[in-house]
């Protein structure tokens, strides 16, 4: 605990249970319980009426529908009142023409920006800076991802570690750098000296090493 703060704030790690909430939304009171079964990409902004996280609210609702065919729920979540939440969807369906169709938790007691180590006090101690939690069906956080205020999320990015998180459970494999859903992926490197023996002459793979061997993607 430093001299700024005086709350502690622990940030869920990758493999850890994600911290249960109950809170108040743009519709109305959730739980992350309500999401079981599905995929959770639960992200912070750092304030509403704000350019960047306007910008990226807008591309977020636009591509809302790609979310939904990952069996993934988007959440958004700053510390501004749901009043403040129902003032700004309700201005960009006006003037960008785009309906924010999930919720925005309306974070104004820091109940969940505590839980999920949102507030970085020497970036800003009343708001959340721009974090993106992927949380698996059975409540497990997968990946996190931190920037600050003044760099905007990249959707694309998102949909695709949602991708290869899914390509990864489904069929044992790894993604390269840059892949992208399609692409080829990583079989797994062998574990014992005659298993990398027998990898080196394996033709159904494209073998670049003992420990680095390529695949067709497993779903095109
Ligand atoms: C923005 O979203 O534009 C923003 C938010 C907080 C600080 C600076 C910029």
């Amino acid at each position: 605990m430093t001299a700024e703060t005086n709350v502690t704030t622990q940030i869920p790690k990758i493999g850890d249970r994600a911290p249960d909430f109950q809170a108040n939304s743009s519709k109305g009171p959730i739980s992350l319980k309500d999401y079981k079964g599905k995929w959770v990409v639960l992200f912070s902004h750092p304030a509403d009426f704000t350019p960047v996280c306007t910008t990226e609210f807008i591309e977020f609702a636009r591509r809302y529908e790609e979310f939904e065919q990952r069996n993934a729920q988007l959440v958004g979540l700053s510390i501004d009142s749901v009043y403040s939440h129902i003032a700004w969807l309700l201005q960009m369906e006006k003037i960008y023409g785009v309906e924010v169709k999930f919720p925005v938790i309306a974070d104004l007691n820091m109940n969940v920006a505590h839980l999920y180590g949102l507030i970085h006090e020497r970036a800003n101690a009343t708001s959340t800076v721009r974090a993106v939690f992927f949380i698996d069906p059975e409540g497990v956080v997968r990946a996190l991802i931190y920037y600050p205020a003044s760099t905007g999320r990249n959707i694309s990015e998102i949909l695709r570690v949602l991708d290869s998180l899914t390509y990864a459970d489904s069929f044992m494999i790894a993604t390269p750098a840059d892949w992208k859903a399609g692409d080829d992926v990583i079989v797994p490197q062998p574990a014992t000296l005659q298993a990398a023996k027998d990898r080196l002459k394996d033709k159904n793979l494209q073998v670049k090493d003992w420990f680095l061997a390529i695949k067709k993607s497993p779903k095109q």
